[in-house]
């Protein structure tokens, strides 16, 4: 009996909590209930208790030892590229456990579900469609809007949430592993010839990823409606 009290008390009163993945962070923070930072201690469980005593719902680690706590997040954090979230947490010896990355957030929280995403405001769009192989502009970028990388998980499907989600209609791939956003391809890009773009996606070796200064582009549109056969005047 006395042994049982024992462990009883050395276990922490254990929570629900989901891993939800690697997300985004906003310049106004995507968690702003309250925050700890501590960038030589800092381990996932005391994050997770110093936000769940103030009763905060979800949570993240970011950049090593920073802790984020709120209830929901901010409109622009979603989700990044598992690839972005690798800063160790500086209080696990082993080093073996995530704390975040730049800009980046391993994020946690006591329900199964994940949270709400709130993505930049968009055009009403639903479908991908391919613009074809285009070369990439000196001195800039063919899409100069957001940007990612990930050396072994890019793929087009990933690529495309992540500019829509940023705000952007248009996104290009390249070289592999590169992400580009955009609002419109810039003036300068020329088509390319459609086998410049070889490259297989770091994270889909069957799709293809642009090539060197080629990228392979396209456009999330509306969906098609299918309308009633216009009759020909005559
Ligand atoms: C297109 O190229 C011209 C000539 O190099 C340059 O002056 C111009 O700024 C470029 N336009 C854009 C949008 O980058």
């Amino acid at each position: 009996m006395q042994r049982f009290l024992a462990l009883a008390a050395f276990v922490p009163a254990t929570l629900a909590q989901t891993y939800y993945g690697c997300y985004t962070e906003i310049p106004a923070r995507a968690l702003t209930g309250s925050s700890v930072i501590d960038y030589t201690t800092m381990t996932l469980a005391d994050c997770e208790t110093h936000c769940t005593d103030l009763e905060f719902d979800i949570w993240g680690l970011e950049y090593g030892g920073e802790c984020y706590c709120g209830n929901a997040l901010a409109q622009g954090s979603f989700p990044a590229f598992a690839t972005d979230c690798t800063m160790p947490c500086p209080g696990d010896e082993t080093l073996a456990t995530v704390c975040g990355g730049p800009n980046r957030l391993s994020l946690y929280g006591t329900s199964a579900e994940p949270p709400t995403v709130t993505p930049y405001p968009h055009d009403p769009v639903t479908e991908t469609q391919y613009e074809g192989c285009w070369t990439e502009v000196s001195g800039g970028r063919a899409l100069a809007g957001a940007t990612a990388f990930s050396l072994s998980a890019m793929t087009t499907a990933d690529c495309g949430a992540y500019c829509l989600h940023s705000g952007f209609t248009w996104f290009g791939l390249e070289y592999g592993a590169e992400c580009y956003c955009g609002g419109a391809l810039n003036v300068n890009s020329t088509v390319a010839v459609e086998t410049d773009c070889a490259m297989p996606c770091s994270g889909a070796p069957a799709e293809v990823c642009g090539g060197s200064n080629r990228l392979s582009v396209w456009r999330w549109v509306a969906p098609v409606v299918e309308g009633p056969e216009v009759p020909d005047e005559e």
